[in-house]
């Protein structure tokens, strides 16, 4: 049995069966753990991987031992753990596994310790946390790292400022940049998942709801079409001129956050930024407002000023904290304001992180080939890879389109002809 610190091994059938269903739905995953069960690209490879351990990262870490590497895995994120895959990983592709959902901050870190092991050559990483901490704490095992992988917006963000302070240690490729990720995951995955976490915590309706969307990113776009195809009215925060106009011609209504603090129902963060939702806005909120986060980060919400402001505070759900502002005024924090699609639902549907996981796989495989050929810097994926991925998932999903003609080639490739 591999080394290991979850919740209960007895939850791993239970995990697995899970697994299962959600390899029904990647078929493009699929298709790479196949090839790389028969090709073996990463074998002797140490992987170290510090991922929201779901369903779809069980499969992915399936994917990657069937490919010869040898994987350590941890979560992203100290409540977005689902108990019952990370023994399944354990029991059953003997993957050594640390995560257990609402770990403490100290454990969350002694967990990436545990993932990093005794030194990764590749790290797969979702908001750079373990990217950080072999840059800080655990500089002696840097020479051993080749290159890595990351998965979000945030992350990127962060490695993108350490290779402009001129820190960054290895190569990493920008998952998160590749079109068949943020296109879809971002956008659909946590558009609808996002929805399905305040549901699963709150049950409460959405139809006829003043709804807030922070950012009109990726996430944001998705985040509020769903909310709107449900019933709701969306208002949509943002501090970049294009992307306030572009919601204000996809139909929304866009203000301040002050002022959208008065009105909305329920307000969530999807910036990547910090303190968006700040003291003055609690202080100008309805009672019974709920307040949630699908951002990397719970720090986008200013919870320590909540805290401060609140008279009393009680859980009144799982996953629901009441704080009572004043005798007349209650607001709700959905999951400690950390990522909400993860923290009371499942996270994305394996469909769109079918295609986020081809790329990780693909990327993986693409750094243990080219690392040696690669800078210290954060790299897009390479255009081939995105294609391919959609070509693979075109075809799964049964849909042929059209090619072009040697005619049509040659026009699009040249001057001379016009009206
Ligand atoms: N919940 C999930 O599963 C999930 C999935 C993907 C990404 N993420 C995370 O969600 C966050 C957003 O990702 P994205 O891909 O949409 O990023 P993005 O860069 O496309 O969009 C972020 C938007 O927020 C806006 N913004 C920044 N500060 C703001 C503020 N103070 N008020 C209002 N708007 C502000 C920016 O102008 C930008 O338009 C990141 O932290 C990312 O890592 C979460």
């Amino acid at each position: 049995m591999a080394d290991y610190d979850v919740k209960d091994m007895g939850l791993a059938k239970k995990g697995m069966n899970r697994i299962e269903w959600a390899a029904m739905d990647m078929p493009v995953l699929e298709s790479i753990k196949k090839r790389f069960k028969k090709e073996k690209p990463l074998k002797g490879i140490t992987v170290g991987a510090c991922l929201h351990v779901t369903t779809e990262t069980a499969n992915l870490m399936e994917t990657l031992r069937l490919g010869g590497a040898d994987v350590r895995l941890c979560a992203s994120n100290p409540l977005s753990t689902q108990d019952d895959v990370a023994s399944a990983c354990v029991k059953y592709f003997k993957v050594p596994t640390f995560a257990i959902k609402g770990e403490d901050n100290k454990t969350y870190y002694k967990h990436i310790n545990q993932a990093i092991g005794s030194g990764p050559q590749v790290t797969m990483d979702d908001g750079a946390d373990m990217v950080s901490l072999l840059h800080t704490k655990k500089k002696n095992l840097m020479p051993k790292v080749i290159g890595g992988t990351e998965e979000t917006t945030t992350g990127v963000i962060r490695l993108k400022a350490m290779a402009a302070d001129g820190v960054l240690g290895y190569p990493i490729v920008a998952v998160n940049d590749a079109m068949t990720k943020h296109f879809f995951d971002n956008r659909y995955g946590t558009g609808q998942s996002t929805i399905d976490g305040i549901l699963r915590a709150t049950n409460r309706l959405i139809a006829g709801s003043v709804f807030v969307v922070c950012g009109y990113g990726w996430c944001g776009k998705g985040l509020a079409k769903n909310a709107a195809g449900i019933g709701a009215k969306v208002i949509v925060t943002e501090v970049d001129p294009l992307k306030a106009l572009e919601a204000v011609m996809d139909g929304y209504d866009v203000m301040p956050i002050r002022e959208a603090a008065a009105i909305g129902d329920i307000f969530v963060t999807v910036t990547g930024d910090i303190n968006v939702i700040h003291k003055s806005c609690f202080s100008r909120m309805k009672d019974g407002a709920i307040i949630a986060n699908s951002g990397h980060f719970n720090s986008e919400i200013d919870i320590p000023a909540l805290e401060k402001m609140a008279k009393k505070k009680r859980e009144v759900r799982d996953y629901v904290m009441e704080y009572t502002l004043s005798a007349s005024r209650r607001v709700y924090l959905l999951g400690e304001g950390r990522l909400i699609n993860l923290a009371s639902a499942e996270g994305h549907p394996s469909q769109v992180m079918d295609m986020s996981f081809a790329n990780q796989a693909l990327c993986a495989e693409y750094m243990v080939k080219n690392a040696k050929k690669l800078e210290k810097t954060v790299y897009g994926v390479p255009e081939k890879i995105d294609r391919k991925i959609a070509e693979l998932k075109l075809r799964a999903m049964g849909t042929t389109i059209d090619k072009l003609t040697a005619e049509q080639k040659k026009y699009l490739e040249s001057w001379e002809m016009g009206t």
